[in-house]
C-alpha cells in the first residue's frame, strides 16, 4: 500500500492506471477510520481494481465555532485499518486547496434543511471538496456512508448536476452493539454522555415502531422526541429518504433523522421507517 500526500502524484498515478484499463474506486475520509468507513472499503474494493482511501480534514466544512481543530486524528491506526481492507493507495495530502483557490461548489434546495440549516456553509465546503478530490482521483466508483445521509443526496446531486463520470454508492451505516451510530465524534463521549447518546437511537427505533400503527407524522415525532435526552436538539424529522422533502403523511420511503449536541459532541443519525430500511 503507498501513502500519497502530493496532488499531482495522486492524480498521474491515477491517469496512468485508467490508461491501463483499470478501474479506480474511492473512500473520501477524514481518518480516525472506524469499522463504518471499512465497510465502505469493503463494499468499493471488489469493484475497482485500484482503490483509493483520502484522509484530509477539510478546514471548508468545518464552521468557526466548530471542531476542527481537536477534529480526532490516527494516522498509523488509519494505514493498520486500510491495509487490511485492501486498500491500495491512502491519499493525505497536507495542503489541498492552493492559496488562491477561489471556486466553491454548491448544491442548492437539498442543503436547505437539516444539517444545512444547523451547519451553514458546512455542505459546500463538502461538495467543494468532493469535487476537487473527485478531479485528482479520478475514480470510476466512490462509496460514501448512508450515516451522513443528507451528504450523501447532496454529493448525488452535484455527480448528476455536473455530470461527473462518477458512480456513486451509499453505504449503509454501521452501529456499534449498543446501537450507537459509528461516528469519528463518539470519541469525544464521556462514558456518561455515550449512554444519553444512546437515545438517539433508541427515538428512531420507537419512531419505527409507531410508525407501524399510525401514518400521522407529528404523532410519530412526538414519540420520538420524548426519549431524546441531548443538551441541543439540532432537529428530529420525517423526510423522504429519495429527495428529502419534509413529510406530514408516512409513504414507503420515509426515513427519520436527528441530530444533536450531547455536551460538546454533535451527533447524526438516521433510519428507515419502513419494517425494514
Ligand atoms: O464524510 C466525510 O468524512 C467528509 O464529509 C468527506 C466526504 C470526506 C469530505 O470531507
Amino acid at each position: 500500500m503507498r501513502i500519497l500526500t502530493d496532488p499531482a502524484e495522486v492524480a498521474a498515478e491515477a491517469r496512468a492506471r485508467r490508461a491501463r484499463g483499470q478501474r479506480v474506486g474511492f473512500v473520501p475520509t477524514m481518518g480516525f477510520l472506524h469499522a463504518g468507513h471499512c465497510s465502505l472499503m469493503d463494499l468499493c474494493r471488489p469493484r475497482c481494481d485500484w482503490l483509493v482511501v483520502s484522509i484530509y480534514v477539510n478546514p471548508l466544512q468545518f464552521g468557526p465555532t466548530e471542531d476542527l481543530e481537536r477534529y480526532p486524528r490516527d494516522p498509523e491506526g488509519d494505514a493498520r485499518q486500510c491495509e487490511e481492507h485492501g486498500v491500495d493507495a491512502i491519499f493525505m495530502p497536507p495542503r489541498l486547496y492552493d492559496p488562491d483557490h477561489s471556486t466553491t461548489v454548491r448544491v442548492a434546495e437539498l442543503q436547505d434543511g437539516l444539517c444545512g440549516a444547523a451547519r451553514p456553509g458546512h455542505f459546500d465546503g463538502v461538495t467543494t471538496v468532493v469535487a476537487r478530490l473527485f478531479g485528482l482521483v479520478q475514480p470510476e466508483v466512490a462509496v460514501f456512508g448512508e450515516k451522513d445521509y443528507q451528504q450523501l443526496a447532496v454529493i448525488r446531486r452535484m455527480v448528476r448536476d455536473l455530470a461527473m463520470p462518477v458512480e456513486v454508492l451509499g453505504g449503509p451505516l454501521v452501529r456499534d452493539a449498543d446501537g450507537l451510530a459509528l461516528s469519528s465524534r463518539n470519541t469525544y463521549l464521556s462514558p456518561a454522555e455515550r449512554a444519553r447518546a444512546l437515545s438517539l437511537h433508541r427515538a428512531l427505533h420507537r419512531m419505527r415502531a409507531v410508525a407501524a400503527e399510525t401514518d400521522d407524522v407529528d404523532v410519530i415525532l412526538t414519540e420520538g422526541r420524548a426519549l431524546l435526552d441531548v443538551d441541543r436538539l439540532d432537529y428530529l424529522e420525517v423526510r423522504d429518504g429519495d429527495d428529502l422533502r419534509p413529510l406530514g403523511r408516512l409513504r414507503p420511503s420515509a426515513r427519520a433523522f436527528v441530530a444533536g449536541l450531547v455536551g460538546r459532541t454533535r451527533l447524526i443519525d438516521n433510519l428507515g421507517l419502513a419494517a425494514s430500511p
